[in-house]
């Protein structure tokens, strides 16, 4: 397969959606069964073996030579934000199995696994990694338990897909996998600015997701006086703006209210309950906890001045990860005798290696994301990027099959 056919793969996938106007692929959706019946039969083509897992990953495994008991783990995620763009996570799928297409069946001194994880975004539960964290051992009781706006929990979704949670156990890394490797988007404007097709990921940025709730009271609009109110809207609204002011002055810090929920919702009634979601991400845990908890200082502090109350519940709180250096080095070599210049970077944007880090070791190759737009329908790659990175996956494969031999 060359770039464009990868490309093409991926719009395929885009076109498999829960809403009509725009991609949205959300844990366990109804479309993730014809994604998984598309991207299954394109692993098979390929020479894998393939299985959904109770997580909901599809997972394919390519053989290596007889009695080899290695494994190399290749893999993204198949969900979406809503209103997604064609090719986070999805490529890195696509590009896993390409490569491993590129074999034409020659067997290595180890197998190779692709997992298309089923949930890495977050949208459905507000927990983001669902797919990766059951590879680690950790989708456990209390996430298991979560439930999504219309009250399924994870573990209702799981049934609903025709999955047993029970058998999660089953899920996680198989013994005998050395390594982590991950294809995706930069989703920033790094590398395009600079000119360049590919970058190793040296770390990945930590995150805390917390939803905040403002309580007032919902009053008519019309009758009662502003100096009366108690309008959580209105708290919510100076919050999200010290949200702001407090990332802009504070160096590689990001911060993001992305979602409101108002009630009741309506014109003529004063706001009397806002739920908002909180994303903070450092590539220092120290910087992003002390953020944290002075945002959260913060909203309490807007509150007791409005008569608003303020509670808040924490979602998830991910470290910063590194990368393997030892594979990172073997990444950026292989880079270089694929023929592409090398240039090592930072993940501002979180990826399942960051789970997967937790037990073996990971690296990542990010291609250029040209405008450095994501998470939008403009976001795109181009072909000659996806065939340099096919190609840088190709001479890592080729050091591997020498370490291994
Ligand atoms: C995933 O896309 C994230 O970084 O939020
Ligand atoms: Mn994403
Ligand atoms: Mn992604």
């Amino acid at each position: 397969m060359r770039g464009e056919e990868i490309i093409g793969c991926c719009r395929e996938l885009a076109a498999l959606s829960e809403t009509p106007e725009g991609l949205l692929r959300t844990f366990l959706c109804e479309p993730m069964h014809d994604v998984h019946a598309l991207a299954g039969h394109w692993m098979e083509a390929a020479g894998m073996e393939v299985a959904t897992d109770a997580a909901g990953n599809l997972r394919g495994v390519y053989p290596g030579k007889s009695g080899s008991t290695r494994r190399l783990l290749l893999g993204s995620h198949l969900d979406t934000v809503p209103d997604a763009g064609a090719f986070d996570g999805v490529l890195g799928v696509v590009l896993a199995i390409a490569l491993v297409d590129s074999l034409g069946g020659r067997r290595l001194p180890f197998s190779i696994e692709v997992a298309g994880f089923s949930e890495e975004e977050g949208v459905r539960f507000g927990a983001p990694f669902l797919g990766s964290r059951a590879l680690a051992g950790t989708l456990d009781g209390p996430l298991l338990a979560r439930c999504d706006a219309a009250g399924n929990s994870v573990a209702d979704a799981i049934r609903a897909f025709g999955l047993d949670p029970s058998r999660l156990p089953e899920a996680r890394v198989a013994a005998g996998v050395f390594a982590y490797l991950e294809f995706h988007i930069e989703q920033g404007p790094l590398l395009d600015s600079l000119g360049l097709p590919l970058g190793v990921v040296t770390s990945i940025a930590g995150q805390s997701r917390l939803t905040v709730d403002f309580r007032g009271k919902a009053n008519h609009a019309g009758t009662t006086p502003m100096h009366l109110r108690q309008d959580a809207l209105a708290a919510a609204a100076r919050w999200i703006s010290v949200v702001e002011r407090h990332a802009r002055a504070t160096p590689c810090l990001t911060a993001t209210v992305g979602a409101l929920g108002v009630r009741p919702g309506a014109g003529n009634v004063v706001p009397g309950e806002v739920r908002a979601s909180l994303d903070v991400r450092h590539p220092d845990d120290a910087v992003r906890c002390r953020s944290s908890a002075a945002l959260l200082s913060a909203a309490q502090r807007i509150g007791d001045r409005r008569g608003v109350a303020v509670a808040w519940e924490s979602h998830m709180d991910q470290p910063a990860t590194a990368c393997d250096p030892a594979l990172v080095e073997a990444l950026a070599h292989a880079v270089g005798a694929a023929g592409y210049p090398v240039h090592r970077m930072p993940s501002g944007a979180g990826h399942d290696a960051m789970v997967l880090a937790s037990r073996i070791p990971v690296a990542m190759l990010f291609l250029r994301s040209p405008g450095g737009v994501s998470h939008h329908p403009e976001e795109t790659v181009k072909a000659e990027d996806v065939d340099a990175a096919l190609a840088a996956g190709a001479a890592l494969l080729a050091e591997l099959e020498r370490r291994h031999a």
